[in-house]
């Protein structure tokens, strides 16, 4: 570089020093700055004596303000307030705030105001500028400021790149980087700006909860009520009651007026789970809620409106209930407006690994063991695993592998899970088609939480052939 000596320059800073680079080093060199000043004579003062330490650019106007901050993206503005076409009033570079964080909104601006000009500059904080200094800048004190704010930036692109690479790519707490995931993603961007019901589809641990809850995030009503409700898990004499709610003396031991979950989540999103589990009677009920948007609590003559977007999810085949006629068409087309599938792990390829890492991180902090890692043949292990739980399995497997480990690195038994997996070179053919019997039924038993007549009527097998090879192949039905 040939820039000048700064003693050259007349003084019109108060202290010039070429003291070693302050702020922490960018890849390419000193880290960036935009000096923005009409003043020709102080925007040069201001280049020389900063110019040791920062890598300059420098503009006297909004317009080539805003140019020169797309072309060089400096984390940091130094920014005058009176610019041209009214270098006497604060508006110019008020607008200039405004506009610089619209393009960037992690922007630091420190604001250099006139003398005795508070108003201005406190203004000017109110729009997002991180500091100001008055004029004539004081320069030990603006290479502070600088130094600080620099530092404070850097913090903050660190702390959001961790953020990123600890997501690898999260959304709303979701995971997944692949191609499939990624597509569930623009789903739920898309749902999310309307009410519609959304049915979400998906083997057991896929994430439908966390889908559910990702698209009432989204919302216009993230601020209201999310109240769940596992259809499976409340017995059918107390689900009418549970999801509209009863009077006082509705029935016996209803002691007093309660309002149900429809009720509660009056504002906001009411999360219908296992919505194939819910007794005919109460699917009338629900199609009577979906359409008119009123309930009457249990043993209530009343008429109660309800404000509240409705999303369920499954992981039972509907088109089979309804051939049965266990599940009501129409309540079907009412909820499945929108439909979200999600793909079992064992189809997201990487997405596995990224989330296995992502869950040694969390579990690894979480149990002061922090800096785990995966063994070679524990990633060969965990890519060979089917996954029939999906997500929550590898989720709980992880979780364990961290409790149990005892050096740095994570091996497969930690995992419970076998060092090599498929057919191994040298194996027998009665020997593959056992593993491969024993996988399908795990893999099923999940997919149906152990219910045995549906994995028998999956698999195409009699109930006592099924309990039968459970037994041989030494299965534990999940519970
Ligand atoms: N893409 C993902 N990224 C990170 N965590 C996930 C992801 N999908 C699921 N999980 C986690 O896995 C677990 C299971 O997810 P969730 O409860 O939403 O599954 P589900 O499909 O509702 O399962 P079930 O059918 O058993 O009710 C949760 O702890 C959830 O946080
Ligand atoms: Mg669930």
């Amino acid at each position: 570089m040939n820039d000048k000596n700064p003693s050259d320059i007349a003084p019109i800073l108060k202290t010039v020093d070429s003291s070693a680079p302050i702020a922490p080093a960018k890849a390419g060199g000193k880290p960036r700055l935009l000096i923005v000043e009409d003043d020709e004579e102080i925007r040069t003062q201001m280049r020389w004596a900063l110019t040791a330490e920062y890598s300059i650019a420098t503009a006297g106007d909004r317009a080539n303000a805003v140019e020169q901050f797309r072309l060089n993206k400096p984390p940091v503005v130094l920014l005058d307030l009176g610019l041209p076409p009214h270098p006497g009033t604060p508006e110019e570079g008020l607008a200039t705030i405004t506009e610089l964080l619209s393009i960037d909104r992690t922007t630091k601006i420190i604001v250099v105001s006139g003398q005795g000009e508070k108003g201005p500059a406190m203004t000017a904080i109110g729009l997002g500028a991180y500091d100001f200094v008055t004029k004539p800048a004081e320069m030990d004190e603006l290479r502070f400021l600088l130094k600080r704010c620099y530092h404070v930036a850097h913090l903050e692109k660190e702390y959001r790149q961790m953020q990123e690479t600890l997501g690898g790519g999260a959304f709303e707490g979701l995971l997944g980087s692949g191609a499939r995931m990624q597509a569930v993603f623009d789903s739920i961007r898309k749902v999310a700006t309307s009410d519609a019901p959304v049915l979400v589809l998906g083997e057991s641990g896929t994430g439908k909860e966390v889908t559910a809850r990702a698209i009432h995030q989204r919302s216009a009503r993230r601020d209201g009520p999310f109240v769940a409700i596992n259809c499976s898990a409340i017995p059918e004499t107390l689900i009418e009651s549970e999801l509209f709610g009863h009077e006082k003396g509705a029935f016996t031991g209803a002691h007093a007026q309660r309002k149900g979950r429809i009720e509660q989540a009056d504002g906001g999103t009411l999360f219908l789970d296992e919505i194939g589990e819910v007794p005919l009677p109460i699917q009338v009920k629900l199609l009577r809620f979906l359409q008119e948007r009123v309930i009457e609590r249990v043993g209530g003559r009343a008429s109660i409106s309800i404000d509240t977007r409705v999303l369920a999810a499954t992981n039972a085949d509907l088109k089979k209930g309804m051939a049965g006629g266990t599940f009501r068409e129409d309540l079907f087309y009412r909820l499945a407006v929108v439909q979200i599938i999600l793909p079992p792990l064992r189809d997201r390829n990487d997405d596995t690994l990224l989330l296995a890492q992502a869950f040694l991180k969390r579990y690894g902090d979480e149990n002061g063991k922090a800096g785990l890692v995966f063994g070679a043949d524990a990633v060969r292990a965990i890519r060979a695993h089917p996954w029939p739980g999906n997500v929550r399995e590898l989720q709980n497997r992880v979780r364990r592998a961290v409790i149990m480990s005892e050096g740095k690195r994570i091996a497969p038994g930690d995992l419970e899970l076998e060092v090599a997996s498929g057919p191994t070179p040298g194996s027998t053919l009665k020997e593959a088609r056992d593993k491969l019997e024993a996988e399908m039924i795990r893999a099923s038993l999940a997919r149906h939480a152990g219910r045995i007549t549906a994995v028998a009527a999956e698999l195409g097998v009699s109930r006592p052939t099924l309990y039968e090879l459970v037994d041989r192949h030494g299965i534990q039905r999940p519970e």
